[in-house]
C-alpha cells in the first residue's frame, strides 16, 4: 500500500480526542500527517501544527483556507478527519465530501436528523467514504463479539445490555463551569446531552455485535443536576430488527464510574460481557458450561479479531490501538479504490455515516420519548424505513 496523506480540522493542543487520533492514524505507518487547521484560534493551530511537523504551507488558520489550499495541490490530503466540536461537523463535513475527499468524522455526525440524511445523501453520490468515529468497534474482542454471535456462538440473540455511565459531571457545584455548562445547553448541544455524547457509543456498540438496528425505543430522560435543561442521565429500552430486546443506561453523574462502556449481549445458547475499561478480556458463558475468559491475542480467535490486534498475549492493547484500527480499515479501502481494485471486505467493519445517520434518529427519539413520558418512538431514519 502506498502511504496515505491525512490532514485534520480540530484535535488541537489540549483537547481531548486529537492527540488519540494522531497516535491511531499515525501507527501502522499508512498515513503521513501532512496538513491540519487544529483549532479555532488560527495562529494557535498554525503553530501547533507546525510544532508537530506539518508544514507552514499546510498549517492552516481554518477549515475553508485548508480546502482551498489542498484543492489546488497535486498531493491533497486522501483522508481528513473532523475532530472538532459537534456543532461544525455537518458544514466541515459536508464541505469536504463535496470536494471529493474522504472524510473520517467525530460523532455525533451532525446536530440534526436532516442534517445527517444529507450527509448520506452526499456520500452516496459523491463515491467518498464518510466513517464516523465510533472508535470503540476497533477493539479487537468487540470484533470477536461480533463475529462470534454472527457465526451463531450464542444461538438466537435474546437481549443485549449496555452502559456508557460515567461520574464526570456529577458536581453539583461545577455545573457553571463553561467546559461543562455548554453540553447541557439546548442552544448548544441540541436536543439531547447525555446519551447524545455517551448513549449512541453505547447503542451502536449494540448494532455493531449483534448485526441488528433499532427499530424503537422508549426513554426516561433526567436532569439530576437540577439546573440542567438537557439530560445528564438516561435509562432507554430498545427494539431491534432481529428481534432483540435492548437495555441501556447512560449517565454522567455516576459518581465512583470512570469511563463507564460495557455491553453484554444473551443469545439462547450463551452469554458475553466486554468492558471498555479491560478490553482485552472478554466473558463467555455458555449455556450449561462453566465462564470462559477469551483473552486478546490467543490462539484461535476469528479472523476479524487477530486482524484487529498487533501485541501478544498479555501486554494490554488499549484505545488508541482501537481507533488505529478502524485507521487500518479506511487506508485499505482507500488504496483499493486509489488503485482501482476491491479491498479485502474484512475491511469494511469501519462504521459508516448511515450509523452515524441512525444515531442521530435515535438521538430525535430519546429526545421526544423523553418528552413524552416514554412513550415508545421509531427510531429508524426516515430514509430508512
Ligand atoms: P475539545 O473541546 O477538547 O477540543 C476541540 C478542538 O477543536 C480544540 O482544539 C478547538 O480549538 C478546536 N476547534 C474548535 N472549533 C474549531 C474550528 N472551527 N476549526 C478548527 N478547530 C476547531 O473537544 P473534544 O473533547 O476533543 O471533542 C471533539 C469532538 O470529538 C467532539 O465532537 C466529541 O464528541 C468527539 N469525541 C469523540 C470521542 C470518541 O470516543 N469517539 C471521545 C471524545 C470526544
Amino acid at each position: 500500500m502506498t502511504k496515505l496523506n491525512w490532514g485534520m480540522i480540530g484535535g488541537g493542543e489540549g483537547s481531548q480526542i486529537g492527540p488519540a487520533h494522531r497516535l491511531s492514524a499515525g501507527l501502522d505507518g499508512l498515513f503521513s500527517f501532512v496538513a491540519g487547521a487544529l483549532d479555532h484560534n488560527p495562529e494557535a493551530g498554525r503553530c501547533y501544527a507546525q510544532k508537530l511537523g506539518v508544514a507552514s504551507d499546510r498549517a492552516y488558520g481554518d477549515w475553508r483556507e485548508m480546502l482551498q489550499g489542498e484543492n489546488a495541490r497535486e498531493d491533497r490530503v486522501d483522508l481528513v478527519t473532523v475532530a472538532t466540536p459537534n456543532s461544525t461537523h455537518f458544514e466541515i463535513t459536508k464541505a469536504f465530501l463535496e470536494s471529493g475527499y474522504h472524510v473520517l468524522c467525530e460523532k455525533p455526525m451532525t446536530m440534526t436528523v436532516e442534517e445527517g440524511e444529507d450527509i448520506v445523501r452526499i456520500a452516496r453520490k459523491s463515491g467518498k467514504i464518510c466513517a464516523v468515529n465510533y472508535g470503540y468497534t476497533g477493539y479487537s474482542l468487540v470484533r470477536h463479539m461480533k463475529a462470534m454471535i454472527a457465526r451463531g456462538d450464542l444461538g438466537k440473540v435474546r437481549l443485549v445490555v449496555t452502559e456508557f455511565a460515567h461520574g464526570h459531571h456529577a458536581d453539583a457545584a461545577d455545573a457553571d463551569n463553561p467546559r461543562v455548562r455548554w453540553r447541557y445547553d439546548p442552544a448548544q448541544a441540541g436536543v439531547s446531552a447525555q446519551f447524545a455524547d455517551c448513549g449512541i457509543h453505547a447503542l451502536h456498540m449494540a448494532s455493531f455485535v449483534t448485526g441488528q438496528e433499532v427499530t424503537k425505543l422508549s426513554a426516561d430522560c433526567a436532569s439530576l443536576i437540577e439546573s440542567r435543561v438537557l439530560e445528564d442521565d438516561a435509562m432507554v429500552n430498545f427494539r431491534m430488527d432481529g428481534g432483540t430486546v435492548g437495555r441501556l443506561w447512560t449517565s454522567s453523574v455516576a459518581i465512583g464510574r470512570q469511563h463507564g462502556l460495557t455491553i453484554q449481549v444473551f443469545g439462547e445458547k450463551g452469554g458475553l460481557k466486554w468492558m471498555q475499561e479491560h478490553p482485552n478480556q472478554l466473558y463467555y458463558m455458555p449455556l450449561n458450561g462453566r465462564l470462559q475468559t477469551i483473552e486478546r491475542g490467543e490462539a484461535n480467535l476469528s479472523p476479524e479479531a487477530d486482524r484487529a490486534t498487533r501485541v501478544t498475549i498479555g501486554h494490554a492493547e488499549g484505545m488508541p490501538l482501537a481507533f488505529a484500527n478502524i485507521y487500518t480499515d479506511l487506508a485499505e479501502v482507500i488504496s483499493a479504490q486509489k488503485e482501482g481494485q476491491s479491498a479485502d471486505p474484512a475491511a469494511n467493519l469501519y462504521p459508516k455515516s448511515e450509523d452515524g445517520l441512525r444515531s442521530m434518529a435515535a438521538v430525535a427519539a430519546v429526545a421526544k420519548s423523553g418528552k413524552e413520558e416514554g412513550a415508545w418512538v421509531d427510531a429508524r431514519p426516515p430514509m430508512f424505513r
